[in-house]
């Protein structure tokens, strides 16, 4: 599984890219703006903290807009992947892109039909939103099930992108479907190191260890 950031704030993106466990970055209008920065400017940084693919998402509605705007942002970087809406204009965006070489990242995707279109559009990456889904009163995690089945019912090379990821629960389930993709927020990347138990256990060994009076470096 591939781990993706979901943020714009570089300093985060330094930090986690230093375990060399990120394999890219996704940002949304609402991250630019919560970082504050000129939106090209912050992406052309944060395309070169990684190497694999870095989302920068189109504010445009039709589709000849959208392809000025995508045009503008593929420019920036080779690693830039265009994310669009899931409407239709933004998969007659994402049907010409790719098939000009561009990476598509397909967003907002709320269900197993709309992702269906998202493939048959050669999406790059299909974006359900398991957190949001949630919060509505529906089934985030049927959702990513659903399309991995209808992705492996037609081998679709399209990306299950698990996205609006709130917590480590929504990462191992999205893993256990077999999500090809978990953005999330830098928070829940480093919970998934943590355990109680891993710390209770250092401190122990530690603490055992000062009993022997030893040390590995001399
Ligand atoms: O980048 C899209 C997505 O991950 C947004 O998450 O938490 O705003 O629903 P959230």
């Amino acid at each position: 599984m591939k781990f993706f950031v979901d943020t714009a704030d570089t300093a985060e993106i330094q930090d986690l890219a230093a375990t060399g466990l990120l394999d890219g970055v996704t940002t949304n209008p609402s991250l630019i703006a919560k970082s504050g920065r000129d939106f090209m400017e912050v992406t052309k940084e944060i395309c070169g903290m990684v190497d694999g693919p870095v989302s920068a998402e189109v504010v445009a509605l039709d589709h000849e807009t959208m392809l000025k705007e995508a045009d503008v942002l593929r420019k920036i970087a080779d690693n830039v992947c265009i994310k669009v809406p899931l409407t239709i204009d933004g998969l007659k965006t994402c049907k010409a892109l790719t098939g000009e070489g561009t990476m598509v990242n397909v967003t907002l995707c709320f269900s197993a039909n709309q992702a269906l279109l998202a493939a048959k559009a050669g999406a790059t990456f299909i974006s359900p939103f398991i957190g949001r889904h949630d919060d509505n009163g529906f089934d985030g995690m049927e959702l990513i099930e659903d399309i991995r089945l209808i992705y492996d019912n037609y081998d679709f090379s399209t990306e299950i992108l698990a996205a609006s990821i709130r917590h480590p629960v929504h990462v191992l389930e999205s893993a256990r479907i077999g999500a090809d993709v978990a953005t999330m927020p830098p928070a829940v990347i480093r919970g998934l190191f943590k355990h109680v138990l891993t710390d209770k256990g250092i401190e122990g060994f530690l603490a055992d260890w000062q009993k022997t009076g030893q040390a590995i470096l001399k």
